[in-house]
């Protein structure tokens, strides 16, 4: 099973600030969505997100670059998976990349109803042998 995921966006006028960077509600928005994926694809079902730790924006994105997006998953509890996400500009011309941020969402896995709903058996048993062969979880109690 795949736990990661990856986005690429151009930044466009209608993406930034009045400063001509990437705004940060998209920036969150494209972290959040990154997140879901990986965690839905986990979780075989919809996901919401619970918490996003803080984010502390380091370098901005200028309009014209790319904002690149990943994320992947770092541990899980019975209903609840850590992901962490990090994003960086891309200088397009130069072939350069910035770090902007990292961030961990902890997203939960939801019945028909909104409640928490376990993770399957298969994936955490995916997710153990991922651990153990020392992949991208990272042996944390739950997320
Ligand atoms: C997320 C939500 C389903 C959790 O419901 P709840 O009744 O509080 O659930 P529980 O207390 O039983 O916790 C369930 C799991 O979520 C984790 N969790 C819940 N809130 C959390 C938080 N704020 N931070 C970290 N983990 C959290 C718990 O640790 C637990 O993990 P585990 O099952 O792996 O042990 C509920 O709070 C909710 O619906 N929130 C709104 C979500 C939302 O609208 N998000 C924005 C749009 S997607």
């Amino acid at each position: 099973m795949d736990k990661t995921a990856h986005i690429a966006r151009l930044v466009l006028p209608g993406h930034t600030n009045r400063h001509g960077s990437l705004f940060g509600g998209i920036a969150l928005s494209l972290m959040d969505e990154a997140a879901g994926i990986v965690s839905t694809r986990v979780a075989r079902g919809p996901v919401v997100t619970a918490h996003i730790a803080s984010v502390d924006f380091k370098a901005p994105i200028w309009q014209g670059e790319a904002v690149l997006i990943t994320a992947a998953l770092v541990s899980a509890g019975t209903s609840s998976m850590k992901i962490r996400v990090e994003t960086w500009g891309e200088c397009l011309e130069k072939g350069t990349k910035r770090h902007c941020t990292t961030a961990d969402f902890v997203m939960v896995a939801i019945d028909q109803h909104g409640r928490p709903r376990p993770i399957p058996k298969e994936a955490r048993a995916d997710i153990e042998a991922a651990r153990a062969a020392g992949g991208s979880a990272d042996g944390d109690e739950g997320a």
